[in-house]
């Protein structure tokens, strides 16, 4: 039995396939390479010494979908595959809303087809929306969300709520990752964003290695410790680590299940900026600049539901992913291009 990675190719998906093989599982793993390359796959087979299929497959494509579950003896799927820009999906919302639910509604139709009705969603913090004070739990209302990227996860989230609600053999786990950030320890696999980076870490990372001059720091005057926002920033490996169980509790209990994937602790920009020049000796030269607009002062997890029911908590710090982001951005100035 396998289970199925979609968005495989992907910086989550890459670093949770090195960890579902590790694992002992199979996998099958499908990407339309819209924001990664087959590389990824490639090096996650170097550093497993495990061989698996990697299929260019969009998951709009029913046909094909059905394909490939036809060809394989699938019984679970980890769905990753998605349009992930805040910005661009505010510019491009149909794209978005066709891509991540038209993609979503195509799989989970061939899924049910053939009978597979296990899947692990990558959700998002961001589901939360503007109104919850930090920490945030499974229990508060999800909604409000700023942007279609979020709406996206928000309506999947609803479908799968539905879909779990209409048939009691299904097993949903939603999982709502905080700040992912890090890369795999090798330093062979790691986020590899295309143009100017929209999120922190690659963009600290970049100004490290020369690509870029000095970070803006969007707004100082939020209401925090030293006015510049607050994550809850995780290790990709803790992220994955994370997968592996919740799937391991999908296969097992049916049902829909929430959780949060995220450390606990709140990390302010400048906070990290200081953890990623202490733990790598580079200076990352910053400015402040205006707030961006649609960011929140706080957010960070209450991750005690993935430990009391998962057993599962993040076990590496802001230094490691540091360190790991560092090893891979060095290593690969240009991500898979290099
Ligand atoms: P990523 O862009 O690196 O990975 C997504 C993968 O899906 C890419 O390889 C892309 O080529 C593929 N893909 C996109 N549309 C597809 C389609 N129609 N058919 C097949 N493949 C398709 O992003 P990531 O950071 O690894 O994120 C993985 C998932 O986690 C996404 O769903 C994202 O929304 C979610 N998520 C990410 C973050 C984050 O900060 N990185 C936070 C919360 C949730
Ligand atoms: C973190 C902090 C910024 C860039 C986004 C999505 C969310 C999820 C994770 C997918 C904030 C500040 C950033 C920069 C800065 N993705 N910052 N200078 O906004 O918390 O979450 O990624 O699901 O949905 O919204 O992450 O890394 O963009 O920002 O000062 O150049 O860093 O203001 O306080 P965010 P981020």
């Amino acid at each position: 039995m396998a289970v199925l990675v979609t968005g495989g190719a992907g910086y989550i998906g890459s670093q949770t396939c090195v960890h579902l093989l590790e694992a002992g599982k199979e996998i099958v793993v499908i990407d339309n390479f819209s924001n990664s390359s087959p590389k990824s796959s490639q090096a996650v087979r170097e550093i497993t010494g495990k061989d698996f299929p990697l299929i260019e497959c969009d998951i709009r494509d029913e046909e094909k979908l059905d394909e490939v579950f036809s060809q394989y003896d699938i019984d679970s799927v980890i769905h990753f595959a998605g349009l992930k820009a805040v910005g661009e999906s505010c510019q491009k919302p149909l794209e978005y809303y066709d891509n991540n639910i038209g993609g979503t509604v195509k799989l989970l139709s061939v899924m049910r087809k053939h009978g597979v009705k296990c899947i692990v969603f990558s959700s998002s913090a961001t589901v939360y929306g503007e109104k919850h004070t930090a920490p945030f739990n499974e229990e508060m209302e999800a909604g409000g969300t700023t942007n279609p990227y979020g709406t996206t996860k928000l309506f999947i989230e609803q479908i799968l709520k539905d879909l779990a609600a209409s048939d009691p053999e299904w097993s949903v786990s939603l999982l709502r990752y905080f700040n992912p950030i890090g890369a795999h320890i090798s330093g062979k696999i790691g986020e590899a964003p295309n143009g100017i980076p929209n999120n922190l870490m690659p963009y600290i990372s970049q100004v490290a290695v020369g690509k870029r001059e000095k970070l803006s720091v969007f707004g100082d005057d939020y209401d925090t410790p030293d006015g510049t926002g607050v994550r809850d920033y995780i290790h990709v490996a803790d992220l994955a680590d994370g997968h592996v169980v919740a799937l391991d509790r999908a296969l097992s209990v049916k049902g829909c299940e929430i959780f949060n994937l995220g450390t606990g602790k709140g990390v302010s920009v400048l906070e990290l900026v200081n953890a990623f020049q202490k733990a790598t000796g580079v200076k990352v030269p910053y400015v402040i600049t205006a707030r961006r607009p649609g960011d929140i002062a706080t957010s960070y997890a209450d991750p005690s539901k993935a430990e009391r029911i998962l057993g599962w908590k993040a076990k590496r710090d802001i230094f490691d992913a540091c360190r790991d982001t560092w090893n891979w951005q060095k290593n690969n100035p240009n991500g898979f291009d290099d």
